[in-house]
């Protein structure tokens, strides 16, 4: 049975590509962001996922404004970076999953998830910034096949982050009704805090922010009453991009272990923020990454609890360094 061992959130600030392509990162302002995934490639090259689900959103690259579907699952064997005005970014071709994928798309819909199935599409910084972040810049090939899936949140009305919350619900039924031994990791990405445009550009928000990275782990059902109408008034226009984290969330356990979380203040005009949640129950077969949250012992119920805690301190002992 496959099975989706943990969650990872993460911005996709393009700048961020950008300063890894063009060989910033040792730059002050750009290392701040980038040490703070440090500790999380070390946790993914020990995860050793065989599959990736990354939920992102395109950012008129692969859809443009003309057709935009609500959920598209990427389903074809290879998604080729978008080029969004300075040529494809020169990371590798992602390779997909197309016979989980197909599986995924089955499941969802018959469990009334309108999914758009798509065999070619092209991924932009919304994808392939979170994939540099967990899996640093590899030179020929990805370490593993990852199954994209592209929210609308660029027009109006996106889904609400409920309905998000629940496909992520029906996404993880789908994992673990494939039959192989696969561990599957998902990401939600995009956010946090952020307005590109209009008298409120540069908007950011971190009170709101951290106050939404607490409750994806200890109170995801209360982020899924949040209306649109907060997101854009608290987080900015393109706070709404937080949604997504709700995908993410969904899947997972309804109690998880936060294992890291990272919150940086600014990256070009966003709010950097960063957590990984790992799923409790033992896995059955294949080998968990260290520190994963086997728990049903009070005692290593407490140790999740006191990783939790310093996360958390970690985040904004990281925080009051970059925080407006
Ligand atoms: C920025 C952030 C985004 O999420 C995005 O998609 C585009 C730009 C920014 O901070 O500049
Ligand atoms: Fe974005």
């Amino acid at each position: 049975m496959a099975r989706i061992i943990a969650g990872v959130g993460s911005s996709h600030v393009p700048a961020i590509g950008a300063a890894l392509d063009n060989g910033k990162t040792e730059e002050p302002y750009w290392k701040r962001v980038f040490s703070g995934f440090e500790k999380s490639k070390q946790w993914m090259a020990q995860a050793k996922p065989d599959v990736a689900i990354v939920v992102y959103n395109d950012h008129a690259s692969a859809f443009s404004v003309e057709m935009i579907p609500t959920f598209a699952l990427g389903c074809a064997a290879e998604f080729p970076p978008a080029d969004e005005g300075w040529g494809p970014r020169p990371v590798p071709v992602v390779k997909g999953h197309p016979a989980l994928a197909a599986h995924i798309a089955q499941s969802v819909i018959l469990d009334e998830f309108d999914l758009t199935i798509v065999n070619k599409m092209e991924v932009d910084h919304g994808l392939t910034v979170p994939m540099n972040l967990l899996f640093g810049q590899p030179k020929d090939a990805w370490p593993c096949p990852v199954i994209p899936l592209a929210v609308n949140v660029v027009m109006y009305p996106p889904p609400t982050g409920h309905r998000c919350y629940m496909l992520g619900k029906a996404l993880r039924k789908a994992v673990e009704s494939y039959p192989e031994d696969l561990n599957v990791v998902i990401f939600g990405t995009g956010g946090l805090s952020h307005q590109i445009s209009g008298p409120r550009a540069g908007l950011i928000n971190s009170k709101w922010d951290k106050s939404f990275l607490d409750n994806l782990t200890r109170d995801p059902k209360k982020l899924t009453r949040i209306p649109h109408i907060e997101y854009m008034r608290e987080a900015g226009a393109e706070g709404i991009e937080m949604v997504m984290w709700l995908i993410m969330r969904g899947a997972l356990d309804d109690k998880v272990d936060e294992v890291y979380r990272f919150y940086t203040v600014p990256a070009s005009n966003t709010a950097v923020g960063h957590i990984i949640l790992e799923n409790r129950r033992k896995a059955a077969g294949k080998s968990r990454p260290a520190g994963s949250g086997k728990t049903t012992t009070s005692k290593s119920k407490t140790a999740g609890k006191s990783r939790q805690a310093a996360a958390r301190k970690g985040a904004h002992r990281i925080a009051s360094k970059g925080t407006r």
